[in-house]
């Protein structure tokens, strides 16, 4: 028998959901080649880590992670080390040769190259390949679903990013954006809602730049997730990231239009300061923020925003940071993601830009807009007291079997006691108590 159809791959994620759609992609390349992927990393023979590149700690925790992975290999010499993503190219040179851990290097557009890059390795080589590509979308490749739910599930829809905002580094990371043919998007979705999926993310960094050309008629994002919406009305669509630059009246419009599109936006603001905005060159005002806020507070009342914030940004003065706390409160953001800024190599602020903010000056900062979010979350909530949301079961709630947790279309996790009823399956779900990160209720 072929020794490497019997071999077991053990997928860890590092990032973001993007980063989790990739590491799914690259278990359906390997499976058909008769890999199999294991859930239990002391079964594997392969252990494949998809790195995230940026912040400074999550290359750190990769780091360490490595290590743990290297007593492992002392152990058992015939494992296999690879790692994958956002770090591969600008760290190869490091692993490679100084750390003499990694028996593969593969960037996020080399993912097809899996199988020969492993057949290199069991030759006695390393197998490295770091290009990234103008064209790479995998959009013939049906992911193999990882750990999920059965109830939701992501679809990549576009890859790589070109806005160049000066902190990031995804841009080098993962190349020009291209976007996916759109019928094997909806073809995906497709064969999803038929496996019993219940909700997809569309993904992409700047989704509200899909573009594609199907002869002479353009698919915007727009008319994309109109065609998805399409599909089933029983099945719910989500998507991830949007950005305030282009994020347009008309894609606002067909959000209102389909009842299963959820009313939840995420729309990072990253700082409240017009002037640190220029600096982050994110091409939009304060200003511009907030009526873009206006525009889908009119169009989709009750949608839910969530927001990302980066704090102590280069040149960032007490101002600015104020700036940045009143624009939060102006807009009553439901949830928020938060940082402290961490220059990466590469990037148009490291090129330019001084990291002159001190760290206890970006801890502070981080922490008052933590606590105001902790806050506004709160009182978001708060509002939802005695409401009724149509709540889809994901599962089992985290602390007790006897309570499913799910989302309402607003994305707020909903905890409530159990009926009859399946995951996957519609709830209506009377909101009767509340924390600033949960509700809780009960079915009516
Ligand atoms: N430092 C801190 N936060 C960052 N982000 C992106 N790059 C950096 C960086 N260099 C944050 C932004 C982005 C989110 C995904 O991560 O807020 O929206
Ligand atoms: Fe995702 Fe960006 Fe991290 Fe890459 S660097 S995994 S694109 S968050």
């Amino acid at each position: 028998m072929d020794q490497k159809k019997t071999k077991k791959i053990f997928i860890e994620t590092y990032g973001c959901q993007m980063n989790f759609s990739d590491s799914e992609i690259v278990a359906s390349v390997l499976s058909g080649h008769g890999y199999t992927t294991t859930e239990d990393i002391f079964l594997a023979d392969i252990i494949l880590v998809n790195t995230c590149s940026i912040r400074d700690n999550a290359e750190q925790r990769v780091k360490k992670r490595l290590q743990h992975f290297r007593s492992m290999k002392k152990k058992n010499p015939g494992l296999i080390i690879g790692l994958l993503g956002c770090m591969a190219d600008r760290l190869k040179t490091l692993f490679l040769e100084e750390e003499q851990l990694l028996d593969i290097i593969a960037g996020p557009d080399a993912y097809r190259d899996l199988p020969r890059l492993l057949e290199q390795v069991e030759s006695g080589q390393r197998g490295v390949n770091t290009l990234l590509s103008m064209e790479e979308t995998y959009a013939d490749i049906t992911p193999v679903r990882l750990a999920g739910n059965g109830v939701s599930a992501f679809i990549s829809i576009m890859r790589g990013c070109e806005n160049f905002c000066s902190y990031c580094v995804v841009p080098s990371t993962r190349g020009k954006e291209r976007s996916r043919e759109a019928d094997t998007i909806v073809q995906e979705t497709k064969m999803l809602f038929e496996q019993g999926y219940r909700e997809v993310t569309l993904l992409g960094q700047n989704v509200n730049s899909y573009k594609w050309d199907e002869g002479d008629q353009t698919i915007s994002f727009a008319s994309l997730l109109g065609r998805i919406a399409e599909v089933n009305p029983l099945l719910r669509i989500r998507f991830a990231t949007s950005h305030p630059k282009d994020i347009s009246d008309d894609l606002l419009k067909t959000i209102a239009a389909h009842p299963n599109i959820c009313k939840a936006i995420h729309l990072p603001v990253q700082s409240g300061s017009s002037r640190v905005l220029n600096l982050m060159n994110r091409k939009y005002t304060r200003e511009e923020y907030m009526e873009r806020v206006e525009s889908i507070r009119r169009i989709i009342p009750g949608c839910a925003i969530s927001t990302d914030i980066i704090t102590g940004f280069c040149g960032e003065t007490e101002e600015d940071h104020k700036e940045t706390i009143s624009l939060m409160k102006w807009a009553r953001f439901d949830y928020a993601f938060m940082f402290k800024y961490s220059e990466r190599p590469m990037t148009l602020a490291a090129k330019s830009l001084k990291d002159d903010i001190p760290d206890a000056v970006k801890e502070r900062r981080l922490t008052e807009v933590i606590d105001l979010q902790q806050t506004l979350s709160f009182k978001s909530n708060q509002q939802d007291l005695n409401r009724v949301f149509e709540v889809l079961i994901e599962g089992d709630s985290k602390r007790s079997g006897e309570h499913f947790m799910g989302r309402n279309s607003q994305n707020k996790v909903a905890v409530f006691p159990k009926t009859n009823a399946k995951p996957g399956e519609y709830l209506k779900v009377k909101i009767n108590s509340f924390t600033s990160a949960t509700l809780l209720g009960a079915v009516i």
